[in-house]
């Protein structure tokens, strides 16, 4: 995948990205606390599309939180449209203040602004459906079980 830190654009860029990282940072913390939803441009069924074209369900399950990574609902990078995007292009070692080896980085000539107000439109209509742990018995059971002292 080609870094979007080189070429013509890698200095400006070098400076923005730890700026915008410090924003991001700042907006994840606070956006769980009542701050209003960003507007939506996208289009969700073409969102969809992009959504198993770039194999996110892999990593975030079908509905933005049954994968085997990071729950997408409720996620404070989904405020609105800009964080979204920002959040996608500084991915890995791209991003030294949000470093992840485990998300790929999604550059524009993989996924375009417009793909990815698409993208954004179908993730917002995900909705949070998990149950409160209580009422999840077989879970419960394992936790339980799993506290117990293991005796072979
Ligand atoms: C290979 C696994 C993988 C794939 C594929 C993947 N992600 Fe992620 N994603 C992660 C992991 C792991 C995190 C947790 C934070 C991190 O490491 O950056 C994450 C975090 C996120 C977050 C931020 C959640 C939060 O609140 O921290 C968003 C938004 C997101 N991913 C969207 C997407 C979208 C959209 C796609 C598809 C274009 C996608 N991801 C594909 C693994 C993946």
């Amino acid at each position: 995948m080609k870094s979007i830190l080189s070429g013509p654009r890698a200095i400006p860029l070098a400076g923005a990205i730890p700026l915008a990282g410090a924003i991001l940072v700042g907006l994840a913390a606070t956006a769980g606390a009542q701050m209003p939803m960003g507007e939506i441009t996208g289009d969700a069924e073409t969102g969809k599309q992009l959504y198993y074209d770039h194999a996110c369900y892999g990593c975030h399950g079908y509905t933005g939180e049954t994968g085997h990574q990071m729950k997408l609902v409720g996620s404070g990078f989904l405020l609105n449209e800009q964080t979204f995007i920002i959040y996608l292009r500084l991915r890995a070692e791209q991003n030294p203040i949000l470093p992840s080896e485990t998300m790929p980085n999604y550059p524009e000539n993989a996924l375009s602004d417009n793909e990815a107000k698409d993208l954004y439109a179908y993730i917002r209509t995900f909705a949070d459906n998990a149950p409160p742990l209580e009422e999840i018995p077989t879970l419960n059971a394992i936790i339980e079980s799993a506290a117990e002292p293991y005796s072979p």
